[in-house]
């Protein structure tokens, strides 16, 4: 440390007699500290304590109106928990009781009066030192906290990007636009909020959604691009899509790629049994798939594909309604249609440009949608 840090530190001295006050000010000001704050009338401390901010306090015990124990108590209350502010008592009763109230109630070190200068600066050099040291460290695990949290959320985003990359690699072949994934997921989070599920599901739905057809990947040019219908035998290659895609996501430790695995397992599985992936009925079905289903088919049949039209905005929304009950969760249908009914899908394309990787929203949608729930963070 050097020197010239010490001899910038603030030094308050409180001390009812003048007499004190000047030789110690005489002191310090010899010694070379540049920062130094006296009074006599100790009630003006806790007024000279907030404007000068002091790193040392040079206390009298004794004075009238309100002595050094009160005052000790007083900064209690206003030094912050786990900040070293250094008290120097100044005092002639050096008795073992007065010592241990004043180590007690905050007090570091002692000089007795009358002073011996070089004791006393000494002392004073000690306690400076303690306190621009622990400033020091205290400035230095704040920046060490903030690149914590900055590189905590490079990471985040890296992994969301890399996530929905994925999505885009696995769609590739057939969506023109790269957007469907996104969509999906995004229409999937909408319809969940909609249902009531908590925020947390919400936000793993928007992210995981985009992986449901990632097994697409495992499935031939020849079958995935085919326009017109597919034989019974290319269709059963389609379907292995789903358990592909499970292959991928699943045994990750992570939430999100657990759910991203379970919605690549059932985003085709119908609500009355007819569907594929395990097989499942109603409510067997994991919420999230049959959610994704309906996202996954709205949004398949509103666009367009190499190998198809697109369907009309109101013809796709019949065919929905005819699959409540049959293809679809009736609940999932409603709080569909009713998302449809306030406009919300409609402007799908433009939210999903709009929305970024990483959202302060606990729901991760970072969206503002008519009729959405007022937001509270
Ligand atoms: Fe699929």
């Amino acid at each position: 440390m050097h020197p010239s840090e010490l001899k910038e530190c603030r030094i308050l001295v409180v001390d009812d007699e003048e007499p004190n006050v000047r030789v110690l000010r005489r002191l310090l000001t010899r010694a070379g500290y540049r920062e130094v704050e006296s009074t006599t009338d100790p009630r003006e401390v806790s007024r000279i304590f907030h404007e000068f901010q002091p790193d040392l306090l040079l206390l009298d015990l004794r004075m009238p109106h309100m002595d050094g124990f009160e005052i000790m108590e007083y900064l209690q209350g206003e030094v912050p928990e786990g900040e070293y502010f250094p008290i120097l008592v100044l005092t002639g009763d050096l008795s073992r009781e007065v010592r241990e109230r004043a180590l007690s109630m905050g007090a570091r070190d002692f000089v007795t009066k009358p002073f011996e200068s070089t004791e006393a600066l000494l002392r004073i050099k000690n306690l400076l030192e303690a306190r621009v040291l622990h400033l020091q460290l205290q400035a230095h695990n704040q920046t060490l906290e903030e690149r914590v949290r900055e590189r905590t959320r490079d990471l985040a985003e890296a992994q969301l990007e890399i996530l929905n990359r994925l999505a885009v690699a696995a769609e590739y072949r057939d969506d023109l636009t790269g957007r469907h994934a996104e969509r999906v997921g995004l229409l999937s989070a909408l319809i969940a909020r909609e249902l009531g599920l908590p925020p947390e599901m919400v936000r793993l739905i928007r992210r995981a959604a985009t992986l449901h057809d990632v097994g697409k990947i495992g499935v031939s040019d020849s079958i995935l691009m085919k326009p017109g219908a597919l034989t019974p035998k290319e269709y059963e290659q389609m379907k292995l899509h789903t358990e592909i895609g499970a292959r991928i996501l699943s045994g990750s430790r992570f939430p999100l790629l657990k759910l991203a695995s379970e919605i690549a397992t059932s985003h085709h599985e119908w609500w009355n049994g007819q569907g594929y992936g395990e097989g499942l009925v109603g409510e067997e079905i994991p919420i999230s798939g049959r959610i994704v289903a309906v996202a996954d088919v709205f949004d398949s049949l509103t666009h367009k594909r190499p190998y198809k039209q697109a369907f009309h905005r109101d013809e796709a929304l019949g065919l929905i309604r005819e699959g409540r009950g049959e293809q679809f969760d009736p609940a999932v249908v409603d709080a569909f249609m009713k998302l449809v009914e306030e406009g919300v899908v409609d402007q799908l394309d433009e939210l999903v440009g709009r929305a970024a990787f990483v959202s302060t929203d606990p729901e991760g949608l970072e969206v503002n949608l008519p009729g959405a729930p007022p937001r509270t963070a």
